[in-house]
């Protein structure tokens, strides 16, 4: 969740490209097709054949999922608090409220982040490959917004308003208004693996962007965020998505939904895990006041520095196999690693395995690390066998660092 006040100059339009999907697929081989070619003149027709061979090819797929999967309800998805609920878009003024807020109450706007699915009625695939379905997790990031303002005479007017994260995998799901994506997130280790393949070659990538987990402020700009994909920063006024965020460019792969803001310094530290290497690294991004630092030491200002928006450091950890690490923490000086023997990857479906394996003989550390270090840098303390998702504090106390945690 993230609380905003109005008074601070908050959110500024992003000129972030959407780096990638399958539009930014197509489009970069149909260039490659053109150029190999050579000559201007070839390009319509080439533009044509290739748009051609993708409708084909994007054709024949939808019907290879049409006449092999079926599709049902996971009744569960679609009720109580699972139950979705529709998108209002618009603010609405809340009246009969009890209570009473504040006089002293800032104003402003506090928003959740959470799964809406859209087709909770095909949360369930069965095919010849055999059966998966959809998790909690999985639905379309929604945000919730209530928003503080007081009117001309100094009476509170609370509104709220919803709105559905606009990733590019929304925009693929909402614009037929049915399911494309094929649940592959749990299931049967084949009909998983089969799932993420036809979900890879229809649409570039084997699940969705959920942007479902969280919602952070970093320098004045807020974001929605799944740690399967790059942050969406969020225009919280209208609640409309400016586009993904990747640091200018520095940063390409996903990150924690738990980035961690320094009190004492505004960095903001973040790490991404990935299947493929690099498993896990490191990241700290600069502070929004950077400027006022430059402004007393020289002279020589960028606007990239001064926005709070540059990667400051990127470090990878070197981990041998992948590891579903959910979450960071940070000190003072120190960022926090844990490093525990919950495994996962798509190729483990290969061996018939599931996805995540918590290995209960397996070893479990964590990773004490300076602010700006490097792997050398990090000093590993061995614990007992162990998994936990999330860190709820992290602090020095002289010469020691003291960690809470939730075990899982
Ligand atoms: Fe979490």
């Amino acid at each position: 969740m993230v609380i905003a006040g109005f008074s601070s100059n908050l959110l500024k339009a992003t000129g972030c490209e959407r780096i990638h999907g399958p539009k930014a697929l197509s489009r970069a081989r149909a260039v490659k097709v053109q150029s190999s070619l050579g000559g201007w003149k070839k390009q319509p027709l080439m533009k044509e054949m290739s748009n051609a061979v993708k409708s084909i090819s994007s054709n024949l797929l939808q019907l290879l999922v049409d006449s092999t999967y079926k599709f049902s309800e996971q009744p569960v998805m679609n009720e109580g608090n699972f139950r979705p609920v529709n998108e209002i878009g618009e603010a609405v003024l809340l009246k009969d409220l009890e209570g009473y807020v504040p006089e002293d109450f800032p104003e402003g706007v506090y928003i959740r982040n959470g799964p809406n699915p859209l087709n909770p009625t095909k949360a369930i695939a069965d095919s010849i490959f055999g059966s998966t379905q959809c998790t909690y997790f999985e639905g379309h990031g929604m945000l919730h917004a209530v928003y503080f303002n007081k009117n001309d005479v100094g009476e509170w007017c609370i509104s709220y308003m919803n709105k559905y994260v606009d990733s590019e995998t929304f925009e693929l799901e909402s614009k037929n208004n049915q399911l494309a994506f094929i649940p592959a997130a749990d299931g049967q280790p084949y009909a998983m693996l089969v799932a993420f393949v036809l979900n890879m070659l229809r649409f570039g990538r084997p699940v969705k962007d959920s942007a479902n987990t969280n919602i952070f402020e970093h320098a004045g700009r807020v974001y929605a965020i799944a740690e399967n994909h790059l942050p969406y920063e969020i225009n919280i006024y209208s609640l409309h998505t400016l586009g993904p965020y990747n640091v200018n460019g520095d940063w390409e792969q996903p990150f924690t939904s738990h980035p961690k803001k320094i009190p004492s310094s505004g960095e903001l530290v973040i790490m991404g895990i990935n299947p493929e290497k690099p498993h896990y690294l490191v990241g700290v991004i600069s502070r929004v006041f950077y400027i006022l630092l430059n402004l007393l030491t020289t002279n020589n200002i960028s606007h990239e520095q001064a926005d709070g928006q540059r990667l400051l450091h990127k470090v990878d950890l070197q981990f041998e196999e992948s590891k579903f690490i959910h979450d960071i923490g940070v000190t003072t000086k120190y960022n926090i690693i844990m490093d525990y023997p919950l495994r996962f990857g798509i190729s483990r479906t290969l061996l018939q395995k599931p996805i995540f394996d918590n290995d209960m003989n397996g070893k479990s550390r964590i990773g004490v690390m300076p602010r700006l270090g490097n792997v050398e840098s990090i000093r590993w303390f061995d614990v007992g066998n162990h998994c936990s998702y999330h860190l709820f504090n992290c602090f020095e106390d002289g010469n020691e660092v003291t960690l809470n945690e939730k075990q899982k």
